[in-house]
């Protein structure tokens, strides 16, 4: 069913959770980037901790979240043979003001496309995970735990409204063509949460690369569909914010890229 590789990643984003993030949890303080986003030491101390271990499984770079983007830029364009993508909090924002809700967000890419996806949320001890063509599971459950909903009148949605163009933000919010609504404040474990059926569709308006690498496999392995809004296929670059439009079955995804470019999405 896993991989050894894939096993280990998973031992790997729990031992750091465990060690180096949950110690932390109600106690970090907030410091803000350049661009305004919120960081802490448990974010650098993690990233730390998974660039010591993640090379003793597969030995090529790690390409983190935290580092300057002139650094990814150069690992992501020197990387010919693989390169890890983590992203070491996910939900920083929920970390720093206490909402129990963030995860460790870990891709190995070869060849630009996601080989192993992990995401671990250290509140439930729940690890998502999948290897390329093999599947998704958590904690040894295949995904996903549910059937979708059938139609997208009866659909839970995660809609992250920030960077939403702004008569589709409005058309969501007067008009909204789901049964309810969610934004949990973490964008890795919300792609998960399309891979379990607990979310039957997703929007966000911009992901960067951490955000969606692990996650999107997990979700496509467990049979979801996805793209960028204007329906081409999700991109990877650090710098670069991609919008997302998920489904969890192909079903629910083409109804609901339906709704999206009739409303303003395109
Ligand atoms: C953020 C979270 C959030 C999403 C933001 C991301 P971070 O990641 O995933 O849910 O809406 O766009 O930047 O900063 O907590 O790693
Ligand atoms: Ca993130
Ligand atoms: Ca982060």
């Amino acid at each position: 069913m896993s991989t050894p590789e894939l096993i280990r990643i998973v031992d790997t984003a729990r031992s750091v959770a465990r060690e180096v993030i949950m110690p932390r949890f109600l106690t970090a303080k907030r410091n803000q980037k350049d661009d305004g986003s919120l960081f802490t030491v448990v974010d650098l101390a993690a990233q730390e901790a998974l660039i010591e271990r993640l090379p003793r499984i597969i030995d090529r770079p790690v390409l983190g979240e935290e580092m300057p983007e002139s650094v990814q830029l150069r690992m992501w364009h020197e990387a010919t043979d693989g390169i890890w993508c983590i992203d070491p909090i996910d939900g920083t924002t929920n970390f720093v003001n206490g909402i129990p809700f963030f995860g460790v967000a870990i891709a190995y890419i070869e060849e630009g496309r996601v080989r192993y996806g992990v995401v671990y949320n250290p509140m439930t001890d729940e690890a998502f995970y999948a290897e390329q063509g093999c599947g998704a599971f958590l904690n040894g459950a295949a995904l996903p735990l549910r059937d979708p909903a059938h139609h997208l009148m009866d659909a839970v949605a995660g809609v992250d409204f920030k960077r939403i163009p702004k008569a589709l933000g409005d058309a969501l919010a007067t008009q909204s063509p789901f049964y309810s609504q969610r934004n949990f404040g973490s964008s890795a474990l919300e792609w998960c949460f399309i891979a379990a059926a607990r979310l039957d569709v997703y929007l966000h308006g911009g992901q960067m690369m951490w955000d969606f690498a692990a996650g999107s496999l997990i979700a496509a392995e467990a049979g979801a569909r996805c793209s960028m809004l204007d329906g081409e296929p999700l991109t990877m670059a650090p710098g670069q914010k991609t919008p997302v439009v998920v489904g969890a079955n192909a079903a629910l995804y083409q109804e609901w890229m339906d709704w999206l470019a009739s409303h303003g999405g395109r």
